[in-house]
C-alpha cells in the first residue's frame, strides 16, 4: 500500500479563536522545530480543573467506518487510514501531550506489536518528542491504561513489555483473577474496579485520576469510546477522515458502540468544531464538547 501522506504537513485550514487564558490551564503550545515542521501553528489542549480532561482520537472512512470487525487480524486503524503517515503524525503529537493513553482490550488484541507511545509510531522524532515532554515537565512516556472485563490479555504483547512504559489494567474481579496467574512484568499493575461484567466510566475516571493525570488520550476502540461518551466524559474528539469508502454496513463498525441509545431516544450530543487541517486528501477535524 502506498503512503499517500508521507512527509506532508498538516496544513491549518481554519482554527476557532482561543478561549480566554484565565478560564483554563493548558497543555502544549509551541513545539520543538522538528515537530513543528509538519504541524504549523500550535497544538494546545485546555485542561479542566475539576477532573482529568479526556480527548479521543479516531480515524474514520468517509462512510463512517472505524473498525473492520471484531477478531480480525490486521483490521486496525491502519487499514482505515490506509496507513497514513500524516494520521500517525497527529496520533504521535497527541500521545506526546498525554499523561495516559487509554485503550480497550479489543484494540489491544489487534496485532501484538503496538506500544502506546509517541516515539513508537514516529521513531525518527523520538528525540524531539522527548524534548517536548521534558519542557512540559511530563514523564518520559504516557502510562497505558487497558480496560478489560475478561482479563483475557496476552502478557507477551509488546504493549506490556516496554519497561519504561507503565501499564495499568482496569478490570473486574474476574479479570483480575484470570490475570493473577499470568507472567506480567513489574511495569504492569492490575486495578480491580469493575463490577462482574464491566468497568463503568466513572470507575475508569478514578483510575485515571489516581495516576495524577491531567490529560488522558482515549484511542478507542468503539466500545470503550461509547462507554465514556455515554458518561459525558469526552471533552474533545480528534477525528481523521481518510479518503476511503469501505462500503459495508457501518452500523456495527462505527464510533461509539453501546447497547441501546447513548443519550436517550432521538437525542444526540452536539459539539463545536474547533480546528480543520489537511494533509493531502486526509482531513483532520477537532471537535469540542461542552460539559
Ligand atoms: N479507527 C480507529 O481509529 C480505531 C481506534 C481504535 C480501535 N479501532 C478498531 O476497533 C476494533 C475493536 O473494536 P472494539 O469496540 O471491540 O474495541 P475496544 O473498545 O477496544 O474493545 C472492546 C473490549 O474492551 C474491553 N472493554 C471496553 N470497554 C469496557 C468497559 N467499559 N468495561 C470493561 N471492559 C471494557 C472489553 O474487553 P474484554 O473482552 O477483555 O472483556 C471489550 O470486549 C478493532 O478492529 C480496532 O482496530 C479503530
Amino acid at each position: 500500500m502506498t503512503d499517500r501522506s508521507e512527509g506532508l504537513p498538516l496544513e491549518a485550514l481554519w482554527e476557532a479563536p482561543e478561549r480566554p487564558f484565565d478560564l483554563v490551564d493548558r497543555r502544549g503550545g509551541a513545539m520543538p522545530a522538528a515537530l513543528a515542521e509538519r504541524f504549523p501553528g500550535e497544538l494546545t489542549i485546555d485542561l479542566g480543573r475539576e477532573r482529568p480532561t479526556i480527548v479521543a482520537n479516531f480515524v474514520s472512512s468517509v462512510d463512517g467506518v472505524v473498525a473492520l470487525g471484531p477478531g480480525k487480524p490486521n483490521a486496525g486503524g491502519g487499514e482505515i487510514s490506509g496507513f497514513s503517515d500524516a494520521d500517525r503524525y497527529m496520533m504521535a503529537l497527541l500521545r506526546a501531550l498525554a499523561d495516559v493513553v487509554v485503550i480497550g482490550a479489543g484494540t489491544m488484541r489487534v496485532g501484538r506489536r503496538q506500544v502506546w507511545t509517541a516515539a513508537h509510531i514516529q521513531p525518527a522524532l523520538a528525540g524531539a518528542i522527548a524534548a517536548w515532554r521534558a519542557e512540559m515537565w511530563l514523564t518520559d512516556n504516557p502510562i497505558t491504561i487497558v480496560v478489560s472485563a475478561s482479563g483475557n490479555l496476552d502478557p507477551a504483547h509488546a504493549g506490556f513489555n516496554a519497561p519504561d512504559v507503565p501499564v495499568i489494567v482496569a478490570t473486574t474481579s474476574a479479570g483480575a483473577e484470570r490475570m493473577a496467574n499470568l507472567p506480567f512484568g513489574p511495569n504492569v499493575r492490575i486495578a480491580t474496579v469493575g463490577n462482574e461484567t464491566h468497568v463503568p466510566a466513572g470507575a475508569l475516571l478514578e483510575v485515571i485520576r489516581g495516576t495524577g493525570a491531567r490529560l488522558a488520550l482515549c484511542e478507542g476502540g468503539p466500545h470503550l469510546f461509547g462507554e465514556i461518551l455515554r458518561a459525558r466524559l469526552v471533552d474533545e474528539l480528534f477525528l481523521t477522515v481518510a479518503p476511503q469508502v469501505i462500503g459495508r454496513d457501518s452500523s456495527t463498525h462505527r464510533l461509539g458502540l453501546v447497547e441501546g441509545t447513548v443519550f436517550g431516544e432521538g437525542r444526540g450530543r452536539w459539539a463545536s468544531l474547533s480546528s480543520i487541517r489537511r494533509a493531502g486528501d486526509d482531513l483532520f477535524l477537532r471537535y469540542r464538547f461542552e460539559p
